[in-house]
């Protein structure tokens, strides 16, 4: 439904987009992530038809956006980034605005409208001006004038930015609820976000693609892991740390213990980093022959933040120097 061919975007002599490929089918909802400045906003003009790329394409529904904008931009909703809506405009004419400059046939009109009003839960401020709107329904505005066309791709621009998090679960609950029968291409900075609305991330850092995967698969740690355990000792004698860090150290499929502060009494807390084995029932039987009561076992996953400080940290760091 989208497709992407090798962009560039050259801003004077500033190279935004260094070659920048890639597809996304129909119906998926797809978390477009990377650092400020990226390329994110960049991308997503381009593919709205707003901006011309300096070389590559960007297809929607197998039309150039470029040369067959017309037609192409009948399938594409776009919430571009700040959301600039026109302040003075009644809610409502705004709509009828946009329905009219995307061309929407004339006697849908006030039903395609109505369905977006209805979508979006703006029919309390229809009457009002769009300056007196809060943030929230700001937002709902621009997503009502997105969707008004009833396009079948919607590119969206971190369009939970700025928001409460009330008002940010109740956007994204929106989005989710759009992606059931809209292809969805959106960028944030909230990795939660991704985790909770999308199947696959995309991940862009100074102009190129350094990751493409499943929220999932970008946080399992790829066989290896940690382990936090807080031990008491059974029979109330005192726990000598570097007695139970050594007995630790000897379980199978452990490869490195360290002893870290417990925050309750007459506990001991560790981290242990294990390979490819999971060593959690050795350690079980472990800390029974030590005459240890295991509290707590706990695996803790790499954050969706962990792997994308780690994909786009060597980048940033260039671009600063
Ligand atoms: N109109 C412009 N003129 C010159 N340079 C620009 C222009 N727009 C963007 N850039 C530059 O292009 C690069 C990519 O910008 P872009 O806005 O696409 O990033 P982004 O990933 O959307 O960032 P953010 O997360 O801050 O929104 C940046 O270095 C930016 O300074
Ligand atoms: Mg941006």
């Amino acid at each position: 439904m989208i497709r992407i061919e090798g962009l560039v975007k050259r801003y004077g002599t500033a190279e935004a987009l260094k070659g920048l490929s890639f597809d996304v089918p129909k119906g998926q909802v797809v978390g477009f992530l990377g650092p400020n400045g990226a390329g994110k906003s960049t991308t997503m003009r381009i593919l709205a038809g707003s901006l011309t790329p300096t070389a590559g394409r960007a297809l929607v529904g197998g039309l150039d956006v470029a040369t067959e904008s017309v037609a192409a931009r009948r399938l594409i909703g776009y919430l571009p980034e700040n959301n600039p809506l026109y302040e003075d405009l009644m809610v409502l004419d705004s709509l009828r605005f946009v329905a009219e400059a995307r061309q929407v046939d004339k006697r849908r009109r006030r039903d395609r409208i109505a369905a977006a009003v209805e979508r979006c839960g703006l029919t309390q401020v229809l009457g009002k001006d769009i300056s007196q709107l809060s943030k929230g329904y700001r937002q709902r505005v621009g997503l009502a004038q997105a969707i008004v066309h009833d396009p079948s791709v919607l590119i969206l621009d971190e369009p939970t930015t700025g928001l409460d998090p009330n008002q940010i679960v109740e956007i994204r609950e929106l989005i989710r609820e759009l992606g059931r029968e809209k292809t969805v291409i959106l960028s944030t900075h909230i990795l939660s976000e991704v985790q909770s609305t999308c199947s696959r991330v995309l991940i862009i850092a100074d102009g190129r693609l350094v990751a493409d995967d499943s929220p999932e698969r970008l946080t399992a740690s790829g066989g290896e892991g940690t382990l936090h355990a807080v031990v008491a000792s059974r029979d109330g004698q005192r726990l000598d740390a570097g007695t139970v860090t050594s007995a630790f150290k000897a379980v199978p499929g452990v490869t490195g213990v360290e002893s870290v502060a417990s925050d309750e009494a007459d506990t001991l807390g560790f981290v242990l980093r294990f390979g490819a084995e999971d060593p959690r029932r050795a350690l079980f039987d472990c800390a029974v022959k030590q005459g240890l009561v295991l509290l707590e076992l706990r695996r803790t996953q790499v954050s969706l933040e962990d792997t994308f400080r780690k994909l786009t940290g060597q980048s940033a760091q260039r671009k600063v120097a």
